[in-house]
């Protein structure tokens, strides 16, 4: 983020706050960011975490910054923009992070022409370990881009999408994704205790199985499915594990799964988006 520009986060919940505490670990100084919530414990909280200014009134956060980004529930966020709308400037980025409520709908709830860049975080972001999608409208400078993913990056990495509607198939993959691995977890470690394991031990042996996994994934140079052939030999036990889940549509659920969580995230985004 440029070290003049000012950021103001409307919500001040978990979002804003990893996203807040990510920012000033890369340097940012909190001078130049500033909240706005509803909830004035919430907001003398955050005051005394990171020594910066707090807001009740949304349009007065607004008007004292060049980048806002929409950190409440996607329920509110109509009420957030009409609140808002006369207080903004011509040049203000407006970074959303709402889940579901597209570009052309804040658009239309701000007065049009507005600079966008909508995101899709997940919940790993905070710990710094997220992924987040992002998608700018027609009006987003590339230098826009680049402050919006510079604030993004701060809690884990960035990527991109030309389409909004491809913001669907990262909220069906990455967005909605910790929860299938935590089922992952969860299911090994029940089976493990089926095969006799103490509680305990098999949660942490599937948790740690887990972690590195996808630490050798990311590291390695080989693909995830050469991952796979190596540590595979043949009639082996893994060999009877992976040939059970193959023999039972491991990877058709996977495919089936992802695509309902698609459908949802499409249904919820025309919803929410036909509110006026
Ligand atoms: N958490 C995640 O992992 C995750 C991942 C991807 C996307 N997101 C998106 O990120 C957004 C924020 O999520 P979160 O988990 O940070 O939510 P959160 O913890 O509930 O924070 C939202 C904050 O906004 C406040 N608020 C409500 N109405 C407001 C208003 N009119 N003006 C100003 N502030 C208002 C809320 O106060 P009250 O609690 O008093 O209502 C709350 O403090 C959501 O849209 C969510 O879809 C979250």
């Amino acid at each position: 983020m440029q070290n003049s520009s000012t950021i103001g986060f409307i919500g001040a919940g978990n979002m804003a706050y990893a996203i807040i505490s990510g920012l000033i670990n890369n340097g940012t100084s909190a001078n130049n960011i500033k909240i706005s919530d509803t909830n004035e414990e919430l907001l003398s909280q955050r005051k005394s975490e990171f020594n910066l200014e707090v807001f009740t009134d949304n349009s007065e956060l607004v008007e004292k910054c060049d980048i806002v980004v929409l950190a409440v529930k996607p329920q509110v966020l109509l009420a957030v923009c009409k609140d808002i709308k006369d207080s903004l400037n011509d040049n203000t980025l407006i970074v959303s992070i709402a889940a579901g409520i597209r570009s052309h709908d804040i658009d239309r709830w701000l007065g049009l022409g507005r600079h966008i860049v909508r995101t899709m975080p997940n919940t790993p972001a905070l710990l710094n370990q997220g992924i987040t999608g992002l998608f700018a409208n027609e009006h987003v400078s590339d230098e826009q881009k680049s402050t919006a993913k510079s604030v993004l990056d701060s809690v884990g990495s960035c990527l991109w999408v030309d389409k909004e509607e491809m913001l669907d198939a990262v909220t069906a993959l990455s967005g909605s994704g910790p929860a299938y691995f935590f089922l992952m977890i969860e299911s090994m470690a029940k089976a493990g205790v089926a095969l006799g394991l103490d509680e305990n031990s098999a949660q942490k042996l599937s948790i740690q199985t887990a972690l590195g996994a996808s630490m050798m994934a990311k590291n390695s140079e080989d693909s995830p499915h050469e991952l796979r052939a190596k540590v595979t030999s043949p009639n082996g036990t893994t060999q009877a594990a992976i040939e059970y889940f193959q023999d039972h549509d491991f990877e058709i659920t996977i495919t089936h799964a992802m695509r309902a969580a698609f459908d949802k995230s499409h249904e919820i985004a025309t919803e929410l988006g036909e509110a006026e």
